[in-house]
């Protein structure tokens, strides 16, 4: 009996240390996510890193326009979608990153659906569908021209998603063509 407690306590500690020594996984909550005008601008887009000290790094290969994102990139071009690097072989098929839709309001954000390969997005779409269209050195970032199906929505349409990110608070005034912009795609997106 007392050589099977020790044995039982020796592979408890086993896990324990094995648990510890991982601490490059990333956990992402709800609090992770902001005002997009708060992140980086590049081009049409934006970035963050989860990862203290790891923004400057997320920042060149997004200016680069290709290479391999580090761990703890954020990477959003409307408020409602968001995809985040976890730490390399997390997930081997979507390149270890993973696909959220928010829910975004002045309160706060809320994560609404996350997932590696099977995050269906408000207009039907799959995002790793999409985005694993992209050629391999552009790290299943989409853009224009890198491969994966066009969205629905102009690049006018996405600065005015981004400026009116209800977590901003109200520091851009949307005019009269803006709201009914807004409107019909609240239609569209069925709202
Ligand atoms: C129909 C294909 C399609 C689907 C579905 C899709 N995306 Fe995209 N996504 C694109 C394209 C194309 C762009 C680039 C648009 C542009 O720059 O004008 C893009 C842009 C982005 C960007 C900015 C970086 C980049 O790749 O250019 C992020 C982040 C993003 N999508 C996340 C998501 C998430 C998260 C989902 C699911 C909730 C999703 N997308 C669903 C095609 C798609």
């Amino acid at each position: 009996m007392k050589i099977l407690n020790t044995l039982v306590l020796m592979l408890i500690s086993s896990l324990t240390m094995a648990s510890t020594e991982n601490n490059d996984t990333l956990t992402i909550s709800s609090s992770d996510f902001n005002c997009v005008l708060d992140m980086e601008p590049v081009r049409g887009f934006y970035v963050d890193n989860l990862i203290e000290g790891k923004l400057s790094e997320t920042v060149a290969v997004a200016n680069a326009e290709k290479g391999e994102y580090p761990a703890g990139s954020v990477v959003q071009l409307v408020p409602g979608e968001v995809m985040v690097k976890h730490p390399k072989g997390f997930n081997a098929a979507t390149k270890d990153w993973e696909f959220f839709e928010l829910n975004v309001s002045a309160q706060g954000t809320e994560i609404g659906k996350r997932g590696f390969v099977d995050v269906i997005n408000r207009f039907g779409g799959n995002c790793f569908g999409c985005h694993v269209k992209a050629a391999p050195e552009f790290d299943m970032i989409c853009e224009t021209g890198h491969g994966c199906d066009p969205i629905p929505l102009t690049p006018k349409i996405t600065k005015l998603l981004q400026n009116t990110d209800a977590r901003c608070g109200g520091r851009y005034k949307p005019t009269e063509e803006d709201m009914a912009i807004l409107k019909a795609l609240a239609a569209q997106m069925g709202g």
